[in-house]
């Protein structure tokens, strides 16, 4: 890569927002089974930004709830923990990434719509192989591919070959970043998780997930199945569901491990996983909206 281009990831890596401190703490409550209502609506209602994301999409229509919520505490309590967390980091995530006014980008759109399908499916896929905490890989999904947002900020006019690139060659976006950059959004993305201070598993996602047999042993399997999921958010995304060819999906080396580790990867179906994604198009368009009110 050019020292010039090098310098400037740097740079622009440096000048992001850091993630909300109230992020780093919901992560970190995740992890503990008995936290209470109450504590996690403290948690949230130190963050002022993240008290009026999480009233605005408690009140949106994607919720449908009878009545108007007014406080955080009642949010918790009518949606439930898990999914204050999701909407929590969701938001998080997304105000740190935002893009200055009137600076191009990609679209921005399509590029959260696939993380949140690739988080939903990760979600699913532990909870039916019974692995791994299936919230934590719910956010691991949502921020696997952040290295492009900041790969797109440094060199826009690049990166929007890319993509052309990756379209008429029919390479992947990682090889084509590889190709006209010299750097790829897996270790872009890494060094960001690295900046934020997010968990190793966080880092190691990011930086393995087109490349799983080089990911550290402990964080190995949750790797793979934010790999495998990246791969049937796309082929959903390219609408190829009915009639779509299996061995695209159970070829690489994320089902091989995942066939290696766990006892049912075989009996799930996956044709009911890319129907189920259709619900992380409603979840995205919502949060798109409220985000950008
Ligand atoms: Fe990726
Ligand atoms: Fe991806």
């Amino acid at each position: 890569m050019v020292d010039d281009l090098q310098k400037k990831l740097e740079d622009v890596i440096d000048l992001l927002p850091p993630i909300p401190a109230v992020m780093m703490e919901l992560i970190q409550a995740l992890g503990d089974k008995n936290i209470e209502l109450r504590a996690l609506a403290n948690i949230i209602s130190k963050d002022p930004l993240m008290s009026m994301n999480v009233l605005k999409v408690s009140n949106s229509a994607f919720y449908r709830l009878p009545n108007k919520v007014a406080t955080v505490e009642h949010a918790v309590k009518l949606l439930g923990i898990k999914e204050i967390t999701g909407i929590c980091i969701a938001c998080g995530a997304y105000q740190s990434l935002k893009p200055p006014q009137n600076v191009e980008t990609f679209d921005l759109n399509d590029f959260w719509r696939h993380s949140v399908a690739t988080g939903v499916v990760s979600r699913r896929l532990s909870q039916e192989l019974e692995i791994l905490d299936h919230n934590v890989l719910y956010f691991l999904g949502l921020l696997h591919d952040v290295g492009k947002v900041i790969l797109d900020r440094v060199a826009h006019d690049i990166y929007k070959i890319v993509i052309q690139t990756s379209r008429e060659e029919n390479i992947t976006i990682h090889e084509a970043e590889k190709r006209l950059i010299g750097e790829s959004h897996d270790i872009v993305g890494g060094w960001l998780m690295e900046k934020w201070r997010l968990p190793m598993t966080f880092v190691h996602v990011a930086n393995y997930h087109h490349n799983i047999n080089e990911a550290p042993e402990d964080n190995k399997a949750a790797t793979a199945i934010i790999s495998f999921a990246d791969r049937l958010a796309w082929l959903h995304y390219l609408g190829l569901e009915s009639g779509f060819d299996v061995t695209f999906l159970t070829d690489g080396e994320a089902y091989s491990f995942l066939e290696e580790r766990t006892s049912n990867i075989d009996d799930i179906d996956l044709g009911r996983f890319m129907q189920e994604l259709d619900s992380a198009h409603e979840e995205i368009d919502e949060m798109t909206q409220i985000l950008h009110s």
